[in-house]
């Protein structure tokens, strides 16, 4: 791997080398680089992949670049080119960026530093998809046959996109659970009823509703009515095998996607997901590092 801007870029190979090396990480192996400096660049809000980046950062030995947008030149008026190009010039060897334009790395193919991608708009969220990919591994040791539905807005979802490719590539069996308007028929997956299938998934992975990227397109919706017709309530979790797990990459709008008491019910797996995003987005950066000396 020598930069990640897409899930779709990835062999299977790939895939299974990035999760056994994060799990190694997990259990102890030991990574250190000395004077390699990171900045991680972004433009759209998070917690959770900023902060477990820049723990991983921090644990493998690297030296982070603070890089704030709002008191950067972006500001000015300067664009994602000339920016990452500066952070080139000042000697930062990787750079992660979050954008809130669909394949923003494009633009930056000129360029010679490594790019790991945080997000790109509605397009791939792949250090989510193979932190996903981890805790799924972890719990069933394979994606061979294992049936996987994504519920909620897979049409505004850069995880589910994300996660559809990989997992069905790894030969798991990958449906959809959507209201229609949030349905993407570019993906040749099926939808289902959640109440037809929740009995027999292994893998019940929840979307956050995006409401920044909804504007009018959710009216019709109450929470309440979501959370009935698509959302994990106490009766559905109730229907789940007892070997089934529940994934939400989060932030969870709680009593939406999912009842609030099931947040942490022994069946979900979502704060494991953020613990396993620091062994992955570990392992990723030091696989870029690696093929880029
Ligand atoms: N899951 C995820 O990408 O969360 P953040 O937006 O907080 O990074």
């Amino acid at each position: 791997m020598k930069h990640l801007h897409s899930i779709t870029a990835l062999s299977n190979q790939d895939i299974m080398d990035t999760i056994h090396r994060a799990i190694a990480l997990k259990n102890g192996k030991m990574l250190h680089y000395g004077n390699i400096f990171t900045a991680n660049l972004f433009f759209e809000n998070s917690t959770r992949t900023k902060c477990s980046f820049e723990m991983a950062e921090r644990k493998l030995g690297l030296q982070v670049i603070p890089f704030d947008t709002s008191t950067s030149s972006v500001s000015k008026g300067e664009s994602l080119y000339d920016t990452c190009k500066t952070l080139e010039a000042i000697g930062c060897d990787v750079l992660v960026i979050r954008h809130p334009e669909n394949e923003y790395y494009k633009q930056l193919e000129g360029l010679n530093i490594p790019i790991i991608n945080g997000g790109d708009g509605s397009g791939q969220h792949p250090t989510q998809c193979l932190l996903d990919l981890m805790t799924i591994y972890e719990e069933f040791g394979k994606f061979e046959g294992l049936e996987v539905i994504i519920c909620g807005d897979i049409l505004n979802s850069r995880v589910a996109r994300s996660n559809y490719y990989a997992l069905t590539n790894l030969g798991a069996n990958v449906r959809f659970v959507a209201p229609e308007i949030w349905q993407d028929h570019s993906l040749p997956a099926s939808y289902v009823q959640i109440d037809d299938v929740i009995n027999k998934v292994d893998v019940c992975m929840l979307l956050r509703v995006q409401h920044e990227r909804h504007g009018d397109t959710n009216k019709g919706f109450s929470k309440e009515s979501y959370n009935a017709q698509f959302g994990l309530t106490k009766a559905r979790y109730d229907h789940l095998k007892d070997t089934a797990i529940v994934l939400h990459p989060a932030p969870v709008n709680r009593d939406v996607e999912i009842d609030s008491d099931l947040v942490e019910a022994p069946k979900s797996r979502i704060f494991k997901q953020m613990e396993n995003g620091v062994f992955t987005r570990m392992s990723i950066l030091s696989q870029v590092l690696e093929n880029n000396r």
